[in-house]
């Protein structure tokens, strides 16, 4: 028996059509769930959009390549779109509707003259001092998304750590009436975490690119057993990434509550690094409790 809907997903790409699936649906009780995406799915959206079907009745997954987050230098235009495959696997997983702005929709005005969502601090730090604006981007689009779907629900991977602690700030600054659910990272076999990136790494670099993972796991084993200063530790750990073939933008152990530096007592930490390999910028992290 054929258990894939022919019907679904719906397919909305505009706020009209959007708004009103969402009025439908939830005037008949449904609780709304929200995975927003940049399309090129793979097994890790997946998940979110599984963890969202967990927690609501109605799943609704955006895709929409946000050129606001994107610098001037980077990998926007050859970003990949492959819509057609996408909502395979959106047919596949189950998903309810699928919302697709086009930059007009979400920018009718101009990216410029747009209003901007600031999460100070925690945006500059990391990933935000190695691609200025970047968060501001993901911000603005974020709540103007959750602005169009109104969930009750959304769902975003560990992954992207920097970017979920920023959005559960924004949600509790701004009082979002939004449940914002993280679900762990997704890797392949030998360890390496999922990303649409991972398909620009040449074969050899895709073998080396595991290292990442690995070396974020002796940083634990490390913290833990206590052998030498925590910044000891992460400089060891870079040049290990360095002298084979990383370039590393950071790698560092955090709280994992506010990206602060930790003390001694605190129990609850995350090790996290980006580091390019040839022109892909590899992310990736660990949270822990010791
Ligand atoms: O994580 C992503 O794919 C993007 O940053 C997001 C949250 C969809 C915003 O564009």
């Amino acid at each position: 028996m054929n258990t894939v809907s022919e019907t679904r997903p719906h397919h909305l790409d505009d706020v009209d059509s959007l708004r009103s699936f969402v009025r439908r649906e939830k005037s008949r009780g449904s609780r709304i769930g929200f995975v927003p995406t940049m399309g090129n799915l793979h097994e890790g959206h997946l998940q979110l959009i599984r963890r969202a079907q967990e927690l609501s009745d109605r799943v609704i997954v955006s895709i929409f390549v946000n050129p606001l987050q994107f610098g001037p230098q980077e990998d926007l235009d050859k970003y990949p779109r492959t819509l057609e495959a996408d909502l395979d696997k959106l047919r596949q997983v189950g998903a309810d509707a699928v919302y697709t702005p086009t930059t007009d929709t979400m920018y009718p005005e101009g990216m410029e003259s747009h209003t901007k969502v600031e999460v100070p601090g925690l945006s500059d730090m990391l990933c935000g001092a190695h691609r200025p604006g970047h968060f501001v981007g993901v911000a603005t689009v974020v709540l103007k998304l959750f602005n169009q779907v109104q969930p009750d629900i959304a769902v975003f991977g560990e992954k992207d750590y920097q970017q979920l602690c920023i959005i559960r700030k924004m949600v509790r600054d701004l009082q979002l009436p939004i449940r914002i659910e993280g679900v762990p990272t997704q890797r392949d076999e030998d360890g390496l975490a999922l990303s649409s990136r991972n398909q620009y790494l040449s074969v050899q670099e895709r073998q080396l690119a595991p290292e990442l993972y690995r070396t974020l796991c002796r940083v634990r084993q490390q913290v833990d057993a206590g052998s030498a200063p925590l910044s000891s530790i992460e400089q060891e750990a870079a040049d290990h990434l360095n002298s084979i073939g990383f370039s590393v933008d950071y790698l560092t152990v955090r709280r994992q509550a506010d990206l602060s530096n930790p003390s001694p007592r605190d129990r609850e930490l995350v090790v996290l690094a980006a580091a390019r390999l040839g022109s892909t910028r590899l992310i990736d992290n660990l949270p822990w409790c010791r």
